[in-house]
């Protein structure tokens, strides 16, 4: 090895040993021609000195460093003076009394620096990732990230599960996003599909009797890419034989307490709440509610159908919703300017406007308070269960907009005013998701999750009746306003399948064609089982605080889905389309 130890390593034990450390150069001093190096690598930095009485050659080098060199130096570990430690740094204690160096590599000036607190914008460093690997936020993201693989891999190995790979290069699987095709070269006109996930790899291998089976699964989709999504990204995928949802909501109970334990330190409280999906859409407006604060939405739509503003008289006419929320305390803290800019927010999440109220001793101010009674003003004050210096906010429209407009306003103002510990993680369950979903552009049903989810029992008779109040036997993890992990109790059964797929508006025809693997593995022996998958990278992002998913993926994409540093996609050259059996046709006819 070139070195003996790692640049986070040293300490006052080591006082007097000789060391070789390699690394980086985080920063460079010349101090009156003592140079002062702090050397990095991923463990940390030590503090290099060069004195004056070194060999001139050696002197000489040490003047000529600059940041990010590659140098492997020799020398002994000395306390450093009374008054001179460096408390940020583990090894401040400490620093090598420098006695040989090698230059490994010079490096060009980099485009920034790794020890920057001023980063500069992401394109950047995306396009030099491997030098924005370098800081160390970056890698203690990527640290906690194998140390979740490997606690995940522990706690399924322990309980009998099997780990077992599932092709890459398969059918289209139905997870609702757009496939990313890989053409065949032997079969020409053929295309592949990589995996939006391995959902159904993981139920033929439940026929097959793995009935207990985990994959850290890479999975692809060419969906529309967020903050919180990314072309490509892996799951925590997992599968049961002869269990109930109650026996998989229990599983990963104890895989989130196992987790926590083994990165924080500490013990979350189980059972994780639970939820039932019609709860949380009334109470929050969405289905991954942040719950680390209230806010709940509250309905006023009695109240409102009799007062004198029109606007809410009407909604409720019409068979809308007028909905609100309560900030405490915020009456003052909000300018009129402040709240035409949050009309605009709730605007672009479908709102018609946002009608607002201060709360003063028993009564509301507000341009519109007029059109209210006193006593309809004490009605709403006492059902939004508000004080003075309060301020509410109100969205009359359909129940579906009032949800979106008004739990984004929530999620926005819990944010900016620091309602809770952006630490925290607040884990919980929402249950019996609805089985469909009317697609409105398609007039059709479209299977809410996918269309493997079994149905509750006692909803089945209102499969052809009432598709939509059907719920599914399906489960959403959510984790501070983020869908964390999903997943259901499967169809084992080939006659209920084949229902489903004849509601989704699947011909038997296309069913066979697109499945018909499966529900020929229905009938071979299928045992009833049930699964679920939790998206690793937002767990990671979550286990960190972090908003951005691109911060813990060592190399991301960007949201145009293309890869900065390689410059994927990329055009390829003639032969290898010709050899593939593909031309070309670019919109515009070019
Ligand atoms: P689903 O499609 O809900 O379910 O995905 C499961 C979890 O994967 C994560 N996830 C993503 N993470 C990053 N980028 C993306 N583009 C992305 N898409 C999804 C989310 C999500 O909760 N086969 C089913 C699971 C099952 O039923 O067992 C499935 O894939 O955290
Ligand atoms: P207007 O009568 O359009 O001047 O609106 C008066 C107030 O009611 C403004 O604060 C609007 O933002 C608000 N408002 C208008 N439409 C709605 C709506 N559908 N829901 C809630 N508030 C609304």
């Amino acid at each position: 090895m070139l070195r003996t130890h790692t640049c986070g390593e040293l300490r006052l034990d080591c006082v007097g040993t000789p060391v070789t450390l390699c690394g980086w150069v985080d920063s460079y001093r010349d101090h009156r021609g003592v140079v002062f190096i702090d050397l990095r690598d991923r463990y940390g930095i030590t503090q290099v000195v060069f004195q004056l009485e070194l060999d001139s050659a050696v002197q000489a080098l040490a003047r000529d460093l600059r940041g990010e060199d590659v140098i492997q130096v020799s020398g002994s570990v000395v306390a450093r003076g009374e008054g001179l430690e460096n408390p940020k740094l583990a090894t401040g204690q400490v620093e090598v009394r420098a006695e040989s160096l090698s230059l490994l590599n010079k490096s060009k000036t980099p485009p920034f620096e790794p020890r920057t607190f001023d980063l500069p914008n992401e394109e950047l460093r995306l396009s030099h990732r491997y030098i924005d690997l370098r800081r160390p936020q970056l890698q203690s993201n990527l640290i906690l990230r194998h140390k979740l693989t490997i606690s995940v891999r522990k706690y399924f190995d322990e309980r009998d599960f099997l780990e077992i790979e599932t092709p890459m290069l398969g059918k289209s699987t139905p997870e609702g996003a757009r496939d990313y095709l890989v053409p065949s070269r032997v079969t020409p006109g053929a295309f592949y599909a990589l995996p939006q996930s391995p959902q159904i790899y993981k139920q033929l291998l439940m026929v097959a009797g793995y009935d207990r089976y985990f994959q850290l699964a890479r999975c692809f989709r060419d969906e529309d890419l967020r903050a919180d999504r990314q072309p490509e990204f892996s799951q925590i995928d997992v599968e049961m034989s002869f269990v109930n949802q109650e026996d998989i909501l229990q599983t990963i109970d104890g895989l989130i307490s196992r987790t926590v334990r083994d990165l924080r330190g500490t013990e979350h409280p189980l059972p994780l709440p639970r939820y039932t999906h019609a709860e949380v859409m009334e109470r929050f407006g969405t289905d991954k509610p942040d719950l680390r604060f209230g806010m709940e939405l509250i309905d006023i739509g009695e109240i409102a159908a009799t007062c004198g503003f029109s606007v809410f008289q009407k909604t409720i006419e019409s068979g809308g919703r007028v909905r609100g929320i309560r900030v405490e305390g915020a009456a003052e803290k909000f300018s009129r300017k402040a709240i035409d800019e949050l009309t605009v927010f709730v605007g672009n999440h479908g709102a018609k406007g946002l009608a607002f109220f201060r709360v003063k001793d028993g009564e509301l101010d507000s341009p519109i308070a007029k059109f209210f009674t006193p006593e309809q003003q004490k009605a709403i004050i006492q059902r939004l269960e508000a004080g003075p210096g309060d301020l509410l906010f109100f969205v009359a429209d359909k129940g579906s907009v009032t949800s979106a407009a008004l739990s984004a306003l929530r999620n926005r103002l819990g944010k900016e005013l620091g309602l809770y510990d952006p630490n925290e993680l607040k884990v919980a369950w929402v249950l019996d998701f609805p089985m469909f979903q009317w697609d409105e552009d398609e007039g059709r049903w479209v299977a809410e999750h996918h269309p493997f989810c079994q149905p509750h029992e006692e909803d089945i008779p209102y499969l052809e009746t009432d598709p939509g109040r059907v719920r599914a036997q399906s489960y959403d993890l959510v984790c501070n306003g983020y869908e964390a992990a999903s997943g259901s109790v499967r169809i084992h059964d080939s006659v209920v399948q084949q229902k489903i797929f004849s509601l989704l508006g699947i011909s038997g025809e296309e069913a066979e064609l697109r499945f018909g693997f499966l529900l020929n593995a229905l009938r071979y022996g299928a045992p009833p089982h049930a699964g679920i998958a939790l998206g690793l990278d937002r767990w990671v992002m979550l286990f960190l605080g972090n908003d951005s998913i691109r911060d813990v993926i060592a190399f991301p994409k960007t949201q145009k889905a293309s890869d900065l540093l390689t410059g994927a996609p990329s055009e390829v050259d003639s032969r290898q389309l010709r050899d593939l059996h593909i031309r070309v046709e670019l919109p515009g006819g070019k």
